[in-house]
C-alpha cells in the first residue's frame, strides 16, 4: 500500500488539518526531479540553474493567475509567520504606520509582533472589539481609524484557525481605504480554501502557506500590492527580485504551486464534500453529545474544514485530547502553533471564556470520511 493511504486511512484518524494536512503524492511528484537531478541553483548561469530559475518562475505566474495577481506581486518565503512578519514590520519601518489596530484573536504570528513593536515602543497598539459570535467589529475598526492621527497599520486575519470565523475582507479593506490605512490580511487558512481575486481586493498584503492545502511544510508567500514600496526584508543576494536574499526552496515553491493549482482545481468538489462533513459532525455532535457548544459562527461566515466544540468539565473530559490520542484520534485543543504550551487557546479566552467547558477544535480534508467522524462521535460520547 502506497504511504499515502497508509497515513490517512490505517489506524489514526486525522482531524486536524487546520495545523498541517497530508502532502499530495502528485504534489511529491512534481517536486521530486528538483529534490534529485534538477538540484543547481537557481541563481547560476548554466543550464542547471536555469532550470530552476524557469521553474520558480514558473511557479510564480501559475500562483499569481490563480489568485489573480501580478507575478511580480508574489514572494516566496518560508511560510505564514515569516509573510507576516514581513508585512507588519515593513507597514512600520518603510510605510510610516505608527498605529496598528488589529484583534486579540488574531494567530500569534500577528499577535507576537505587533506586542514586540508596542514593547519597543515603535507603535501604538489597539485591539478591536469581538462581538458574541466572534467576528471582529467593523463599526469599531471605522471608529477606531477615524480617531487615529497617525496612520495605521490593520492587520486582521482572513479566516481564524481555531473557530473558523472568516473576515468580510472587502468589507474591511474598503473601511482601511477610506481612511488611508494599510491592510495586512493572514488569509494562511484560506488560501487553497477559497477563490481570490486580488486585482479587486482592497488589501495590500496577504500571505500563504503551503502546508496547509496539502503541499510542504517549510514555503509560502506574501502578497504585495503593486502601488506598496518596501525595502527588502532578508539582505544579501539578489533572490525575489532583491527583496528576500537566499537560495531559494526549489523543490518547495514547486510543491507549492503545484498544490495551490491542485486545490483550485478541485475546489468546488472538495468544499461541497468537506462541508458536508462538518455539518453532518455537527448534527451528530448536538444529537449525541449532551452539553455541547460549538463556538464561533459555525453555520454563518465560517470555514468549512474548522469545527470548535466545547465540552462540558467532567474529570475525563478535562483529558479530551489525551484520551481522544489513545483512541488514535489526532485533533487540537486550539492553535496547533501553541501546543505544548499550557495556557490554552487566547483566542477561546477571548470569545467563550468559561472555565467549566474544555474546547477541541476537529479539523477536516477531502480525506476524511462519515465513517470516521462516527467512529470520533462514539468515542466522545464515552469520553464526555
Ligand atoms: C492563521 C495562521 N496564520 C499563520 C500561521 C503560521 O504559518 P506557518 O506555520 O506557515 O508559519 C498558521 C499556522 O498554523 C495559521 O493557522
Amino acid at each position: 500500500m502506497p504511504w499515502y493511504l497508509k497515513v490517512e486511512q490505517m489506524d489514526r484518524i486525522y482531524f486536524d488539518n487546520a495545523a498541517t494536512t497530508s502532502l499530495d503524492p502528485l504534489v511529491l511528484e512534481a517536486m521530486m526531479p528538483y529534490l534529485t537531478e534538477k538540484f543547481g541553483n537557481p541563481s547560476s548561469i548554466y543550464s542547471y540553474g536555469r532550470e530552476g530559475r524557469l521553474a520558480i518562475e514558473t511557479a510564480r505566474k501559475s500562483v499569481a493567475k490563480i489568485l489573480n495577481a501580478h507575478p511580480a506581486e508574489i514572494f516566496f518565503t518560508s511560510g505564514g509567520t515569516e509573510s507576516s512578519n514581513t508585512a507588519i514590520n515593513s507597514a512600520v519601518n518603510d510605510l510610516g504606520c505608527g498605529h496598528i489596530i488589529t484583534s486579540s484573536i488574531e494567530h500569534h504570528a500577528t499577535l507576537h509582533t505587533v506586542e514586540y513593536l508596542a514593547s519597543r515602543n515603535k507603535i501604538k497598539l489597539s485591539y478591536m472589539k469581538l462581538l458574541p459570535d466572534g467576528h471582529v467589529d467593523l463599526d469599531d475598526l471605522r471608529l477606531l481609524l477615524s480617531s487615529s492621527p497617525e496612520k495605521a497599520l490593520v492587520t486582521l486575519m482572513h479566516a481564524n484557525n481555531e473557530i473558523g470565523n472568516i473576515l468580510d475582507i472587502n468589507a474591511a479593506g474598503n473601511i482601511c481605504k477610506e481612511f488611508g490605512a494599510i491592510f495586512h490580511s493572514d488569509t494562511v487558512q484560506t488560501v487553497g480554501h477559497f477563490p481570490f481575486d486580488l486585482r479587486n481586493t482592497p488589501v495590500h498584503f496577504i500571505t500563504g502557506a503551503g502546508h496547509k492545502f496539502h503541499g510542504p511544510k517549510g514555503v509560502g508567500i506574501l502578497y504585495i500590492n503593486e502601488n506598496v514600496k518596501i525595502s527588502p526584508f532578508i539582505h544579501g543576494g539578489g533572490q525575489e527580485r532583491n527583496m528576500r536574499a537566499g537560495t531559494e526552496n526549489l523543490y518547495g515553491i514547486v510543491g507549492f504551486a503545484k498544490a495551490l493549482e491542485l486545490a483550485t482545481a478541485n475546489y468546488e468538489k472538495d468544499r461541497v464534500y468537506i462541508s458536508g462533513l462538518k455539518q453532518y459532525m455537527m448534527g451528530q455532535l448536538s444529537e449525541k453529545v449532551p452539553g455541547i457548544e460549538f463556538n464561533g459562527d459555525p453555520e454563518g461566515r465560517s470555514l468549512y474544514t474548522v469545527l470548535s466544540v466545547s465540552f462540558p468539565k467532567t474529570e475525563k473530559s478535562e483529558m479530551m485530547l489525551f484520551n481522544l490520542d489513545i483512541h488514535h484520534i489526532c485533533a487540537s485543543g486550539g492553535s496547533a502553533c501553541t501546543s505544548g504550551a499550557d495556557q490554552g487557546s487566547h483566542v477561546i479566552r477571548a470569545i467563550n471564556n468559561n472555565p467549566n467547558q474544555v474546547t477541541v477544535r476537529f479539523s477536516f480534508s477531502k480525506h476524511n470520511t462519515r465513517e470516521q467522524v462516527d467512529t470520533v462521535i462514539n468515542i466522545l460520547n464515552e469520553i464526555a
